[in-house]
């Protein structure tokens, strides 16, 4: 399918039906009628087998307590397997309603009141919330930038660490907002470090199936097999597939004895509820979502270039970071903007909503983050406009 025919086919107009990204813009934005390229989804329809299958559960009329059926394990671990080569045991999986309550649970079942987590910024903000918000001790570390790359800072990174005594290790990736799709030689450093001074690790891999055409995706899962004691992975098919709504996602522990204490937790604070909705449509996506996905990256990366093209040709000054993964462009504008006009002049002349870069790590206060999972003449408009508006300041 062209970009053109899956635009056509698959792009709707989302205003009106009780969206965040295009009704909710009150809440964050001086204005309702910006351009909204902000919060993470996807202004596409999901694919058809989707659909489907939730309408004829709907057909069906009851909604009832549900399990989750044989079939449904099948469809996740074959996705793995084939899409990323990672080998998943069904002992390991523990359904929950996103990814960001699963953070906070693991938190707050493998981590004590004042104990350090560790992140490496600029990362998605829930992160910083997930360690304040459970009282325990925030400690970052700023990812390197070079020829609009980032690279970690091992040194950095470990030895905050060790000052520090952390405890764990909450990582992102691919990473969001930078969209880097970490290596394994770069998994297997920060991997090592964690173990030298026994660190348990999250790996949020809800970015996982947005790779770059050419780039390959390393789940923490399938680093070395010595990591998978400590080691937490979080997956949903709610980024890929634009089901965030549905309220359904995994996490993978790999130990017994971890899976053991997790569950003692959930059963004080959560009753390990199901979403039928999101099993439903989880199961339909992995099973015949493939295609859909793989034209959805064309206009992923499509779009990309459009801005990429449009910023050097009009903004030189203007840095996009090289994207790997994600749906996600990080742009630096501190050349063109200061940190106290950004916001009046991206929402009063620019007109659009984007994420703020200090939303993500104070020091990015210079940056915006586009969302480009959209129609590509949404993405031409705010490039036009960014470039019409920073050259006539
Ligand atoms: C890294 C990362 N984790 C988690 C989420 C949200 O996950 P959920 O909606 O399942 O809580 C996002 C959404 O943008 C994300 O970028």
């Amino acid at each position: 399918m062209s970009i053109e025919t899956f635009i056509k086919t698959y792009y709707v107009e989302r205003k009106g039906t009780g969206s965040v990204k295009w009704d909710g813009l009150k809440e964050k934005f001086s204005d309702e009628n910006l351009l909204p390229l902000w919060v993470a989804d996807m202004d596409f329809k999901v694919p058809v087998a989707v659909q489907e299958a939730l309408a004829k559960r709907v057909e069906h009329g009851v909604f009832g307590y549900s399990l989750v059926e044989e079939s449904y394990y099948k469809a996740f671990s074959q996705w793995q397997k084939n899409r990323h080569g990672i080998n998943i045991e069904k002992d390991w999986i523990r359904f929950t309603t996103g990814v960001v309550n699963s953070f906070n649970y693991l938190i707050q079942t493998f981590t004590e009141v004042n104990d350090s987590v560790i992140i490496l910024t600029p990362v998605y903000y829930p992160f910083f919330d997930a360690v304040k918000n459970n009282e325990r001790q925030l400690v970052t570390s700023s990812l390197k930038q070079e020829n609009e790359t980032y690279y970690i800072d091992f040194k950095d990174f470990e030895e905050k660490i060790i000052k520090n005594k952390v405890k764990l290790f909450l990582h992102c990736s691919p990473q969001n907002p930078v969209g880097r799709v970490w290596t394994r030689e770069e998994l297997t450093q920060l991997f090592d470090i964690c173990q030298r001074h026994q660190v348990k690790i999250i790996s949020d891999e809800i970015h996982q199936d947005f790779i770059q055409p050419g780039k390959k995706f390393t789940s923490a899962l399938s680093v070395d097999d010595s990591y998978l004691t400590e080691l937490f992975v979080l997956t949903s098919a709610s980024k890929t597939f634009n089901l965030a709504s549905l309220l359904h996602s995994h996490i993978l522990i790999p130990n017994e004895e971890h899976r053991v204490a997790y569950d003692k937790y959930t059963e004080k604070i959560i009753n390990n509820p199901v979403s039928l909705f999101g099993v439903l449509a989880t199961q339909a996506a992995y099973e015949e979502g493939e295609e859909w996905l793989d034209e959805l990256i064309q206009v992923v990366e499509h779009n990309y270039h459009l801005l990429k093209d449009e910023i050097s040709q009009s903004l030189p000054k203007a840095s996009l970071a090289k994207k790997e993964g994600t749906y996600l462009a990080w742009l630096d504008l501190s050349e063109y903007l200061s940190k106290e006009e950004m916001s009046t002049i991206l929402e009063k002349q620019v007109k659009i909503a984007i994420d703020y870069g200090e939303w993500f790590e104070e020091k990015s206060a210079g940056f915006i983050r586009i969302n480009l999972a959209t129609k590509p003449e949404n993405i031409k408009i705010a490039a036009k406009q960014l470039a019409k508006v920073l050259n006539n300041k």
